[in-house]
């Protein structure tokens, strides 16, 4: 049978992680995906850099823009970040070439993912980013595939791998903010920007994206609430745990009659909630449907092996021509606000 061709831009954290998934599972990944999946080329800033993968096999092609016209490639798969600049020129490009195009890159989707599904849509080309939200997590799938058939009231949840292992480990350990910042920045959890973490800028990406999921709405990031979990002190969790509470960083969507409420911001969640206990680098969503009630996520949300899976599950779906409208419907019939009836049933 003839293979996926893919070619990968980036070889960080999580570009690294689907080369060696990829390689480790490739007979299994080819019997569910009913064919190979093959990586022929890849591209990153240096050359030269050792990445601890074997990439004699794949043309390395310097000009990573040009991976989006390379003859013979089906899918390129975006794994360097940032919402505009490199990472969005060749996700435009790609998709005008007819590529199928997967990418992990949050802020790229919150900001121009309307405008790529459109180009996709007029292409007749998947646009998939399972990764970009809560790691390897399929809450992508659960909320467009899993729970179509539901009027969804709100959806929230833990989404940001650091802050949530910044938090549990300060509340067990009792350590300082900035020294187990650097810890979760050398396991590969953090943005290159760890400030888009600690400031909740990327768990507002991801809450825009999972509201548009749940509600069927435009991506709306601009009217995100945002506060980070910058200024929390040891002191504050301590203080929280005599009280029967965890600190968590919780980003949080709902439909209000007047429209649509997100934010992000440390709340304070009693210790017989089941976010309570997710700890570490985990990250969980939840969501409440009308017919099939309550949904929990939960699962390693940052890091190479659980992000690549969620990259990997994304060309599995391509291989095997499943895939629809990257949102919940096409964007034409995306809604710019909740209709006025959604959260009553
Ligand atoms: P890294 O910083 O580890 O890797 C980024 C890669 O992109 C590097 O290989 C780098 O090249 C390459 N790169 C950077 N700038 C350019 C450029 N101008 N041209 C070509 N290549 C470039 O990032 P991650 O792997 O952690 O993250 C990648 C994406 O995945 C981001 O969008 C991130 O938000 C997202 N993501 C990350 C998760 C994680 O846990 N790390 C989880 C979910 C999503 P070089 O190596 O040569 O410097
Ligand atoms: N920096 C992100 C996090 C990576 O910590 O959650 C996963 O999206």
């Amino acid at each position: 049978t003839e293979p996926l061709k893919i070619a990968l831009a980036g070889l960080g954290t999580v570009g690294g992680g689907v080369i060696r998934l990829l390689e480790a599972n490739a007979a299994l990944i080819a019997r569910r995906a009913g064919r190979p999946i093959e990586v022929v080329a890849v591209s990153a800033r240096d050359r030269s850099k050792d990445r601890g993968v074997d990439l004699s096999r794949f043309r390395w092609v310097d000009d990573t823009g040009a991976l989006a016209v390379l003859d013979g490639v089906d899918v390129v798969v975006e794994l360097i970040g940032g919402a505009d600049g490199p990472a969005l020129a060749l996700a435009r490009n790609s998709i005008a070439a007819g590529r199928a195009f997967v990418t992990a890159n949050k802020a790229m989707i919150a900001h121009h993912g309307l405008e790529l599904a459109e180009a996709a849509e007029r292409r007749g080309v998947a646009l998939k980013y399972e990764a970009a939200v809560a790691g390897g997590i399929p809450v992508i799938k659960g909320l467009r595939e899993g729970a179509a058939a539901n009027e969804l009231a709100h959806v929230y949840g833990i989404l940001n791998g650091t802050c949530n292992y910044i938090l549990s480990t300060m509340e067990a350990e009792g350590r300082d903010f900035a020294e187990v910042l650097a810890e979760a920045q050398a396991l590969g959890f953090a943005e290159a920007d760890p400030s888009f973490d600690i400031d909740g800028v990327d768990a507002a990406h991801k809450l825009s994206i999972l509201a548009s999921l749940a509600f069927g709405t435009r991506i709306d990031f601009d009217s995100v609430a945002v506060t980070g979990i910058r200024h929390v002190i040891a002191a504050d969790i301590a203080e929280a745990a005599a009280l029967g509470f965890k600190v968590r960083l919780l980003g949080y969507a709902e439909t209000r009659p007047d429209g649509l409420f997100q934010r992000v911001h440390p709340h304070l969640v009693p210790v017989a909630h089941p976010l309570a206990h997710v700890s570490g680098s985990l990250n969980a969503v939840v969501a409440e449907g009308n017919f099939v009630g309550r949904l929990l996520f939960e699962g390693r949300g940052a890091g190479d092996g659980p992000t690549a899976s969620a990259v990997v599950a994304d060309l599995i779906d391509i291989a095997r021509g499943e895939y629809g409208p990257a949102f919940a419907m096409p964007v034409s019939a995306l809604a710019d606000r909740p209709a006025a009836d959604a959260g009553e049933g």
